[in-house]
């Protein structure tokens, strides 16, 4: 394996690690995949070795577990990068459960930065999220609109991990990091072979109307249609998967080939356009000929009632743009779903 074309993908087993795998190795790149599997499970990795046909490196292994993660990963592979996927990220538990939030988003990351340290890995790419913005006064979001108080222990772990990793780059010449923070990520793979896998009530939305869809939930509930937008349903920036994956190869080969700028930058990740709930289950009846039950029901509490992204930054700096219509990564969501449920 060549150091500088090889990436450790933390996580890599989940619903964003999986799709980033499939389009490292495309774009040429050997992956590591390092997952505990704690919402994930092997039919991840599984659907990647279909789509690529070859075995992956893969290691199960807990990114918390500094002795676990240098045995099975850090001295037994070489590598010049890392991307660290390797968090919790349902904000509603979180607030029931912020320690475990804490313990696990905070902890896998300072084991994984203090093994690069180790082991003289240079470049990070870390999964933040729109969610450090909260509800923007100003629309698009750019990098530069200010972090509002994370409203979730979720939100503030982004947050601080964001702030650790800029002090740690600080401190640390030789590493670079790459924080991408993600809109809405949904669909899957148009090969239908991996996609996202909810465990229990989907909380996201795409997964909530295509389980509806199969049949699996009885009616989708569309929280608020009294928000001060178009049709009064929330608006966000909803970024196909493949997309999204390949914002991380952008962004792995940036500090690969030393076009980084600074040795921390920020990027959104998201389309530029914000599409409201209302939109969003009515293209996806169009595209899949299909008809959903759904209801309106009050607010959910903690959203915002419209965030999109401006994209600029990432397009300049990056050379990255969303490509998928809408439609299409809509149509492939549902097809994924129907893979899961074995459903003609
Ligand atoms: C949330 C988090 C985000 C996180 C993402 C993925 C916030 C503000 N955002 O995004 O940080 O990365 O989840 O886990 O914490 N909706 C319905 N009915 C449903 C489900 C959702 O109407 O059954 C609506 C929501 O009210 C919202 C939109 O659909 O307006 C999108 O919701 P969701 O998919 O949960 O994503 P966010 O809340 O935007």
């Amino acid at each position: 394996m060549n150091k500088k074309k090889t990436v450790l993908v933390a996580g890599g087993a989940g619903f964003i690690g999986t799709h980033t795998t499939v389009e490292l190795v495309e774009a040429g790149y050997d992956v590591v995949i390092a997952d505990n599997l704690s919402n994930s499970d092997r039919s991840g990795v599984e659907g990647v070795e279909k789509i690529l046909g070859r075995k992956m490196a893969f290691e199960i292994v807990d990114c918390c577990n500094e002795k676990e993660l240098e045995e099975k990963v850090f001295s037994k592979y070489e590598f010049d990068s890392v991307i660290h996927f390797a968090g919790f990220k349902a904000v509603g538990e979180s607030v029931s459960e912020p320690l475990k939030y804490y313990s696990n988003n905070f902890m896998s990351l300072i084991t994984i930065m203090g093994l690069m340290k180790k082991y003289n890995v240079q470049n990070l790419v870390f999964s933040s999220s729109a969610t450090v913005y909260g509800q923007p006064d100003t629309l698009p979001a750019t990098e530069a609109t200010p972090r509002q108080k994370a409203n979730s222990p979720y939100g503030y772990t982004k947050q601080v991990c964001e702030d650790m990793i800029e002090g740690m780059v600080a401190a640390n010449p030789s590493m670079h990091a790459i924080a991408l923070r993600y809109f809405n990520p949904i669909g899957a793979h148009p090969s239908a072979l991996i996609g996202e896998l909810p465990r229990g009530v989907p909380n996201n939305l795409v997964p909530f109307i295509t389980q509806t869809a199969a049949g699996v939930r009885e009616c989708l509930s569309v929280f608020g249609d009294d928000y001060d937008t178009p049709d009064g349903s929330a608006l966000r920036d909803y970024i196909d998967i493949v997309d999204l994956a390949r914002a991380h190869v952008a962004a792995v080969s940036r500090m690969v080939d030393g076009k980084n700028k600074e040795s921390y930058e920020i990027f959104n990740v998201g389309t530029g356009k914000g599409v409201s709930v209302l939109e969003l289950v009515h293209l996806f009846e169009e595209v899949n000929n299909l008809k959903l039950n759904y209801k309106i029901v009050g607010r959910r509490p903690g959203d915002v009632e419209k965030i999109w992204a401006s994209t600029d930054l990432a397009n300049a700096e990056l050379g990255w743009k969303a490509t998928r219509p809408l439609g299409e990564t809509l149509k492939a969501a549902w097809a994924w779903e129907k893979h899961v449920r074995g459903i003609k």
